[in-house]
């Protein structure tokens, strides 16, 4: 497990001189709410424990140095002349940019970056380093912390430096979530609630070990056609169509692909909606029945799922211990998670694991995950 202390030796050693903060921003799983983000709907996120920390020192200079402590690889730039390239650090990059595009005048700093967030696996590893530099820059450059306005240019860094279309939940959950709870936000207006994980509850994320890349994916493909959905119903977005106006006009939509994903996005809003309800009451029967129908559509309706993410569903839900399962993220590969009784965690665990493998001939990484707080100065 990190820590910052490992961290600050690490620096010492790197730049010889004391890190003077040491930031960090956590990785999100999402409970329900998929591929609603870029509809204008709602997601219910949960930051996960699982960070991308920064230990760092304020230079005299407008030059960020940066080493990773993961891939042993150092970054240099410039922040009055940043340019684009390859790698890990565009992400740095990329939230420089968009700070100073949004006006605020920037401080370098030497850093170390390391993080135990999984790459590629769906739990938004890119967020998390988007906030931890963001957070890094407030601490430099002496701004106060905006966690709605950090979120948002991160997410710009990430879809105009970075080029990757994506929604703003990821961003968000990194930035603001609160520890012991979920994230319920209106990716509209922005506007998020904190809400409390019901007792004797785990969330276990279950990591296939295949990945896809969002850049390039269908991802984009997606997006238009809930676009092209949004059209035929005269809307801004899909969020403002009901599951009933969405009966009742449905069989009057010609291209079949567009009339799923709408189906998709427009239950599944209503689902975050109910799951929100069953959060309050207690209910985690019910929670659960909707991860279970959230994923069924993610499947058969957006059709975002894959074998192996539909395998370790299915291992999943095939334990008496667990409420509901349903891929998480983009989809196509990465993750699924699923609500467990939080007494009964090792044995899912092991039981899924094995299913799993004798299923896929794979083998899946699972973590139990704790809600945590967004990005924050340790
Ligand atoms: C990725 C994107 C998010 C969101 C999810 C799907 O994680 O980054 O904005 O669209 O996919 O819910």
């Amino acid at each position: 497990m990190l820590n910052s202390h490992t961290l600050q030796r690490s620096f010492e050693s790197h730049f010889n001189a004391k890190p003077q903060w040491v930031v960090r921003a956590p990785g999100r799983v999402n409970l329900i709410g998929e591929h609603t983000d870029y509809n204008d709907g709602y997601v219910l996120p949960m930051a996960i424990d699982h960070a991308i920390w920064i230990a760092l020192r304020p230079r005299e200079d407008d030059q960020v140095h940066i080493h990773s402590l993961d891939l042993g690889q150092d970054s240099v730039f410039i922040l009055n002349r940043i340019e684009k390239s390859e790698g890990w650090a565009e992400y740095l990059k990329g939230v420089a940019w968009a700070l100073q595009g949004a006006g605020y005048s920037l401080r370098g700093w030497n850093g170390i970056i390391t993080g135990d967030v999984p790459r590629g696996a769906g739990l938004s590893s890119s967020a998390a380093v988007e906030l931890a530099t963001a957070r890094a820059f407030a601490c430099t450059s002496g701004f106060d912390w905006d966690a709605k306005l950090m979120a948002r240019l991160s997410q710009k860094a990430e879809n105009q430096w970075v080029g990757v279309n994506c929604g703003i939940m990821d961003q968000m959950a990194s930035a603001a979530s609160q520890a012991g709870h979920a994230l319920f936000m209106d990716c509209r207006t922005l506007d998020i609630q904190h809400a409390p994980l019901p007792q004797g509850v785990a969330v276990a994320v279950l990591d296939t070990s295949t990945r896809r890349g969002l850049v390039g994916s269908a991802y984009n493909e997606r997006r238009e056609q809930c676009e092209a959905g949004a059209r035929f119903f005269g809307v801004k977005a899909l969020r403002d169509v009901s599951v009933a106006e969405f009966k009742a006009r449905q069989h009057e939509i010609q291209d079949e692909a567009v009339c799923k994903r709408a189906r998709h996005i427009i239950t599944e809003n209503q689902r975050v909606l109910d799951a929100m309800d069953a959060m309050h009451a207690g209910d985690i029967a019910t929670l659960g029945q909707l991860f279970n129908a959230s994923h069924v559509s993610l499947r058969d309706d957006l059709e975002v799922s894959s074998t192996a993410l539909d395998q370790i569903v299915e291992s999943a839900q095939a334990q008496s211990a667990c409420y509901g399962a349903r891929m998480t993220g983009a989809g196509f590969g990465g993750c699924a998670v699923a609500l467990v009784r939080a007494d009964a965690v090792e044995a899912f665990t092991q039981a899924v694991s094995a299913e799993y493998r004798q299923r896929s001939g794979l083998e899946a990484t699972i973590y139990v995950c704790q809600p945590s707080a967004g990005a924050s100065v340790e």
